[in-house]
């Protein structure tokens, strides 16, 4: 397990793009964390990373949001999903295999995600400014995230 603690968004999107970095193009990238987090913050950071500029924000409503950059980027929101019918029903698993997925609220299909995906947990401190990412399954990169 990796941990970072970041200190600032501009840390947390710095810490994102570098993980964009060494992707291969069709991992899953499961958040976890509360609202406010830094899950979207840490997506546009990733995005950043793999040539996406704007335009990311939480796809609350849309579900899902594609970006085109290095690679297709599928961005999901499963706050509002609460069974497997519903996830059926955004596409997921179309999608699965073919770009990199992005899970805001990853708490809601966690019975859901794929054995090997890279798991993120953002948590919160009592200071405003301050985010601990715990990141499991990136292990080999450390040298290159951290
Ligand atoms: N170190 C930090 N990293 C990321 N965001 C931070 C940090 N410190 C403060 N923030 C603030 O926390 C907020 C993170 O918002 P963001 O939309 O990324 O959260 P979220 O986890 O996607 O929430 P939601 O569940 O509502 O979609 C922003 O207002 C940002 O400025
Ligand atoms: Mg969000």
């Amino acid at each position: 397990m990796i941990k970072y603690i970041s200190k600032s968004i501009k840390n947390t999107e710095d810490f994102a793009s570098r993980i964009a970095s060494v992707l291969k193009g069709n991992e899953i990238i499961a958040m976890f964390g509360d609202l406010g987090a830094g899950k979207t913050a840490f997506t546009r950071g990733l995005c950043r990373g793999l040539g996406i500029e704007d335009g990311v924000s939480s796809p609350t409503f849309a579900i899902v949001n594609a970006y085109s950059g290095k690679y297709p980027v599928y961005h999901f929101d499963m706050y509002r999903i609460t069974s497997i019918d519903d996830l059926f029903a955004t596409g997921y698993y179309d999608y699965l295999g073919t770009g990199v997925i992005v899970i805001e609220w990853s708490e809601n299909i966690e019975s859901e995600l794929e054995p090997d995906c890279i798991r993120i947990k953002i948590t919160k401190t009592d200071d405003d400014n301050e985010r601990i990412f715990e990141v499991e399954g990136m292990d080999d990169y450390a040298d290159i995230i951290c």
